[in-house]
């Protein structure tokens, strides 16, 4: 089987990565890929999705899977379908979970699905007799998509009012914050549930942590994710249970009901408070770097999982996962994530790193080869991902392997995993 992999970060190469170990899969292409993902199959600078449809049938390629979810929410796999071509990820239709907080809001109140008080306006009056009505802190999310930046939590009435009418006016986000979700603060602990659908059926993957903050003690600005692992000790079986009944299988069934049935991966990201399970989001994609931890606790080969749930035969599979913890670290550049960094050459000590070699391994992300060099040239540069049969012994590995990877003004938090490793 061939398979195409859309996007280009780490997410992409983690999948990619899982690929290659699938000896059904004879080869990889990423659009566009990165500086490292050359490793692991060819580079396709191809972003038109006609003209991606167009490459995909003259290289007889059998599936493609959709990383970001620009593209999704762009319509990719709809122009796919319409030329009879395999590939994985939802609609545009479906992929408004994700490209609309009110449709997801809305779905959501449809359907009984726990989630946050709210309401959905573009009206400031409306928002602000709402804010009244709610306790301090209070969250204010732009509808559209924003680069994960659409969110504001107001530690004040006041601070709410304003981001509304800042939102409202088209100044914070442009068009994609004219319409807005304001909505009541939920306390507790994040959790992030990935499930592989088929439309109709889906798969669980083990729950992952992800880090957003910046800085060590969930300090500093929000980021794309500092680290994550999986699976986490904060999701037990009961909880697991209360996730897949009241907010996994009614969204499928929803959204099949609705006569947009999901296909792809559904990100649920979930607020637990005092054990009950609230949906804080939904995303029509894997998370970076939920899935660089996700994909090698796979035992099911890779390809097959795919290629089985972009054709709607995901019941024809039992999917396993092998009995250990991925414990995934990011290397940032110096600036992130407030602004571009220098270009800075990667070397990694190779002696240690072939040491590590099934214990620990680097997924690619903001990288470009120079004149034969991998520098790194994104916000979020690289993943070291450590497994082991604890999360500690994973951790250990995973910074193991960041202290073999150097670049001028690399960062990175020496804390992931932390919540699952306080009491131990
Ligand atoms: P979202 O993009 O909707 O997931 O929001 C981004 C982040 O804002 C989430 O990961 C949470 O940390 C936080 N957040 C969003 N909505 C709420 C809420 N209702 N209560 C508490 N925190 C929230
Ligand atoms: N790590 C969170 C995300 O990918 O949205």
């Amino acid at each position: 089987m061939k398979v195409m992999v859309v996007g280009s970060g780490g997410r992409e190469y983690a999948i990619g990565r899982a690929l290659h170990r699938d000896n059904g899969v004879e080869k990889i292409y990423f659009a566009p890929g990165n500086g490292a993902t050359p490793q692991l199959g060819e580079n396709v600078d191809i972003s038109d999705y006609n003209e991606l449809a167009d490459y995909v049938e003259k290289e007889g390629i059998d599936l493609t899977i959709v990383g970001p979810e620009a593209p999704l929410v762009g319509g990719i796999v709809d122009v796919f379908k319409e030329r009879g071509l395999k590939i994985f990820g939802p609609d545009k239709k479906a992929a408004r979970l994700e490209g609309s907080k009110i449709f997801m809001k809305n779905f959501l109140a449809r359907h009984n699905i726990p989630t946050a008080r709210y309401i959905e306006t573009s009206s400031e009056k409306e928002a602000s007799d709402f804010i009244d009505t709610l306790r301090a802190p209070i969250v204010v999310k732009a509808d559209g998509l924003c680069a994960g930046k659409g969110v504001i939590i107001a530690s004040t009435h006041d601070d709410a009012k304003r981001a509304v009418s800042e939102m409202l006016s088209g100044k914070a986000f442009g068009e994609a914050g004219t319409k807005i979700v304001v909505e009541e603060f939920l306390d507790g602990y994040e959790l992030s549930v990935f499930a592989i659908c088929d439309g109709r059926d889906y798969v669980i993957l083990p729950a992952a942590q992800d880090h957003k903050r910046l800085l060590d003690n969930d300090e500093g600005p929000n980021t794309g994710g500092m680290g994550a692992y999986a699976p986490t000790p904060l999701a037990d079986e009961a909880l697991y249970k209360k996730i897949e009944e009241r907010i996994i299988r009614p969204t499928v069934e929803g959204m099949a009901g609705e006569g947009m049935p999901f296909e792809g991966v559904l990100f649920a990201g979930l607020m637990i408070v005092n054990g009950e399970p609230y949906t804080l989001e939904f995303n029509v994609r894997f998370g970076d770097p939920e899935c660089e931890v996700l994909m090698p606790l796979l035992k099911t080969p890779a390809g097959e999982l795919f290629d089985k749930a972009a054709s709607g035969k995901l019941s024809e599979l039992e999917v396993e996962f092998v009995d250990r913890y991925a414990v995934g670290v990011v290397m940032a550049s110096k600036n992130y994530p407030y602004k571009k960094s220098e270009p800075a050459e990667i070397i990694v000590d190779k002696i240690v790193h072939t040491e590590l070699a099934d214990k620990a391994h680097i997924d690619y992300a903001g990288v470009t080869l120079i004149d034969g060099k991998l520098m790194a040239t994104g916000g979020r540069v690289l993943v070291c991902v450590g497994l082991g049969d604890s999360i500690k012994e994973a951790r250990d590995n995973a910074y193991m392997l960041c202290g073999q990877v150097h670049f001028a003004g690399k960062r990175c938090r020496s804390d992931i995993a932390y919540q699952a490793l306080q009491d131990s």
